[in-house]
């Protein structure tokens, strides 16, 4: 990729209480089924990028889409990319050619948040006792384009408020 190109949109996906809890030590607090019915919906085809941590806690690649697993510490893993930055994260899922997901977890969204132009939010209804937290950020900076209610979570896809969408790698 040259100094010129795009990066790809990135659109974050996010399972999140109101205190913004999303995870209890490698594990996600909740089982949320009707949540990953959706994720899956959202997912499918396109090109999810996630951390190591968040990998090894779903064990496997996520079928029907190109894995992207960013690690400096690990290299070869069977049928996924593995990337040691989030820049050569993006370059490859440029090549790819696909849409974008950031799956987490928290280091992953803290690095991706600033790029971000779509967030897909499940705002977990109950609360749960948590130790990762998705990063602060402000609602405000952020147009709420799509909603759906669902028994223990409410879905909402945002847009990014701002008109300069644009960044380089
Ligand atoms: N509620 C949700 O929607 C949701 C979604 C995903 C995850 N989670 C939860 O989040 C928690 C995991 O989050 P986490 O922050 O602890 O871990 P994580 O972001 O999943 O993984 C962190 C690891 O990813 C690698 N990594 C991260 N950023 C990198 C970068 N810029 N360049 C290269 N490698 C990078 C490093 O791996 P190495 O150590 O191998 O170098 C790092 O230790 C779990 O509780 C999980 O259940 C929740």
């Amino acid at each position: 990729m040259t100094q010129q190109a795009r990066a790809p949109e990135v659109a974050i996906v996010a399972a999140m209480a109101r205190d913004r809890v999303i995870g209890l030590g490698d594990r996600l607090p909740w089982e949320l089924p009707e949540d990953l019915h959706l994720f899956k919906q959202l997912t499918i085809g396109a090109t999810v990028i996630m951390g190591r941590k968040t990998y090894q806690s779903i064990g496997r690649p996520l079928p029907g889409r190109q894995n992207i697993i960013l690690s400096r510490s690990l290299s070869g893993l069977p049928s996924v990319t593995v990337c040691n930055s989030f820049t050569a994260g993006l370059e490859a899922a440029s090549r790819f050619g696909r849409a974008v997901f950031i799956l987490g977890g928290a280091e992953l969204y803290r690095k991706a948040l600033p790029l971000a132009s779509v967030l897909h939010i499940s705002w977990v209804k109950e609360s749960f006792r948590g130790d990762v937290y998705f990063p602060e950020f402000d609602l405000a900076d952020w147009a709420e384009v799509e909603e759906q209610d669902y028994a223990d979570f409410h879905y909402v896809k945002y847009l990014r408020r701002s008109t300069d969408k644009s960044h380089r790698l």
